[in-house]
């Protein structure tokens, strides 16, 4: 029986539960591969987003998760908190043009409702994507999404995931006094400049600028200098790859880009992951092979096309 807050939870594995711009599922079933082998201490994801990696790698030790957008944080740890409640607001709620209208008007203080109504919002809008406008309030249009947006078993789960996290609101840089040595930081930050040297883009609720990008390359030398490993991923992009050349590992990655949009174009996107785990280290990877995943079909090759150490 559920009672508040101890509810059961049925062995099912945590998926995310947000739609998120930049979410990148598609990368992270293959980017276990790329893990140390003899593995990591704590881990930590400072841009959480949807927080596809943490889902899926379900990191065995401490796990430290932040972002800056605060109503997203407190949707999480509202969820770790105190599940039934934001499922029994769930529960009130209907995917109608009206409704939504409704709810995106509201304004609550109790944070089951706030989580509530971020989760039945991010599921019925247009798109995953959380913009506001100027004054801070969220703008996205109704979605027309027959998709259902409560999954009751879902959320119980992530909130049972979420139990050992420690879970805060803040600049990624943050992150750097809880970093140690064998830690893991996994850093997929928002994209400043766009694929294929299209120059600057802004999709993001606040633009991810120049400058954070090189604060961000001294977070890794800071994770570096304390033995703990890194994996960044990022637009493939001249400029990032000057800011972030460091003589690691680099990985560039094509993709068949599906999503539309107004910059966006259909074809081929590319991306790059750097990391200071080296082929000889990673799990998946094989040194005699050229470092080459070890079971060939386990990554798609034209996905790790171009590599270099
Ligand atoms: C590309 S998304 C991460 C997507 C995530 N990996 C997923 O699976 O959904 C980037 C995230 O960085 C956050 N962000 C933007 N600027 C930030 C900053 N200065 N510090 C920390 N997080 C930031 C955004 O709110 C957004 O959630």
């Amino acid at each position: 029986m559920e009672k508040n807050n101890t509810p059961e939870i049925k062995e099912t594995k945590a998926r995310p539960f947000l739609r998120w711009a930049g979410g990148k599922m598609w990368l992270f079933k293959h980017i276990d591969l790329l893990l140390p082998k003899a593995g990591y201490n704590n881990y930590h994801e400072p841009f959480l987003g949807g927080g596809a990696m943490f889902f899926s790698l379900r990191p065995p030790h401490k796990v430290f998760l932040s972002d800056l957008n605060s109503d997203l944080i407190a949707t999480y740890q509202t969820l770790k908190a105190e599940p039934l409640e934001v499922i029994k607001e769930l529960r009130k709620y209907k995917n109608e043009e009206d409704f939504y209208y409704e709810i995106r008007d509201k304004k609550y203080r109790n944070s089951a409702r706030l989580a509530a109504k971020f989760i039945f919002l991010n599921q019925t809008s247009f798109n995953g994507i959380y913009r506001v406008n100027l004054k801070g309030k969220y703008n996205v249009p109704f979605g027309y999404r027959t998709k259902e947006f409560l999954e009751k078993e879902n959320l119980l789960s992530v909130s049972n995931a979420l139990k050992s996290a420690i879970i805060y609101n803040g600049d990624f840089d943050l992150a750097k006094d809880n970093i140690k040595k064998k830690d893991l930081v996994f850093l997929d930050p928002p994209y400043t400049v766009s694929h294929n040297d299209n120059g600057f883009i802004k999709y993001n609720q606040k633009l991810f600028s120049l400058d954070d990008q090189y604060r961000l390359s001294k977070l890794i030398d800071a994770v570096k200098s304390k033995e703990a490993y890194y994996i960044l991923t990022n637009a493939a992009h001249s400029i990032i790859d000057e800011i972030f050349e460091k003589g690691d590992r680099k990985l560039e990655l094509k993709r068949t880009n599906l999503v539309g949009g107004t910059n966006a174009q259909r074809g081929h996107t590319k991306e790059f992951i750097f990391t200071n785990i080296d082929c000889a280290d990673s799990g998946g990877f094989s040194a005699e092979k050229g470092c080459r995943p070890v079971e060939d079909d386990k990554m798609p090759l034209d996905y790790f096309n171009s590599a270099r150490y």
